[in-house]
């Protein structure tokens, strides 16, 4: 088994300009799959409400069922990164609120780190949360939950004004104390520029090749999740199309009798199956 992935070892990786990989993972069986192939984080993201729930956003997702799939993701990946990603609203209402609720990721769910969303926004929940030892993952550009302030699921930073504007959240939010910053749905020459002036990990996603690490929806990057697919997602897999397949030949098999066969049939000890079906005439 690997060494357990840390911030320090994020931070030796972007020394030796090492990329840093990322996926979203929100149950057991996948996160297993990252954590073999050595995926270095794991992020429990809320996007799991879209994902694996079915919501059209992800402002409905509880902190109950974040906690839920990160104690899953957690099991599953012992050494990996894994960040636990802070629901609508479970940040924003208080400082209080947000330091309990990324407390319970900590706790209950064994979190190396949580993630929100927002820039200078959110820098005191940033600074309370890194008071009370708890590292911060940044997020800024398109962020899923301002969608309705956003106008939808639309990239960032695309005049020099936001430009601007994200450079600035970004150098904030490391100011306030976060350990790394995501940076989503913008132009590669912004978070070239915001990845420079960092001393911290970023780390991107549909935000170009000049940042530290990439990050993708498992999800999206396996060809799972079929509602949309954004025009930085790189498709690695068919999993939808060999699920379908799958199924449609179980179908087939079970209408047609092929499944089950013998061999997927318990036997009883010698002669004695026979004999059952005798007496009872059967057969
Ligand atoms: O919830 C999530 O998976 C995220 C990504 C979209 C960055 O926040």
């Amino acid at each position: 088994m690997r060494a357990k992935v840390t911030i320090t070892t994020l931070r030796e990786k972007v020394a030796r300009g090492e990329k840093i990989t990322m996926l979203t993972g929100y149950d057991y069986p996948l996160a297993l799959a990252e954590e073999k192939a050595g995926v270095d984080i794991i992020l429990v993201g809320d996007s799991l409400g879209m994902t694996v729930l079915g919501y059209e956003s992800t402002l409905p997702v509880r902190m109950d069922t974040m906690i839920d799939h990160a104690q899953a993701v957690r099991r599953a990946a012992p050494t990996a990164y894994v960040i636990g990603d802070m629901p609508y609203l479970s940040y924003q209402v208080s400082v209080e609120q947000a330091v309990a609720n990324a407390g319970r990721f900590m706790k209950e769910a064994g979190c190396d780190a949580v993630k929100l969303e927002g820039g200078r926004n959110v820098v005191d929940v940033v600074a309370a949360l890194t008071k009370a030892t708890i590292p911060v993952m940044g997020h800024i550009g398109l962020t899923p939950q301002s969608i309705a302030m956003l106008g939808g699921f639309k990239s960032q930073g695309r005049s020099l004004a936001a430009a601007e504007t994200l450079i600035e959240d970004a150098k904030a939010l490391e100011e306030a104390g976060a350990v790394a910053i995501l940076l989503e749905a913008m132009p590669p020459e912004v978070a070239r520029i915001i990845t420079a002036r960092a001393n911290i990990p970023v780390i991107g996603i549909g935000a170009g090749p000049y940042v530290h690490g990439q990050l993708l929806i498992v999800h999206d990057m396996l060809g799972f999740f079929e509602a949309f697919t954004p025009k930085f997602v790189k498709k690695y897999a068919d999993l939808n199309g060999a699920i379908r397949a799958a199924l449609a030949e179980y179908i087939a098999d079970v209408t047609s009798g092929a499944f089950p066969a013998a061999e997927h049939c318990y036997k009883m000890q010698p002669g004695e199956a026979e004999a059952l079906l005798a007496k009872y005439n059967i057969g």
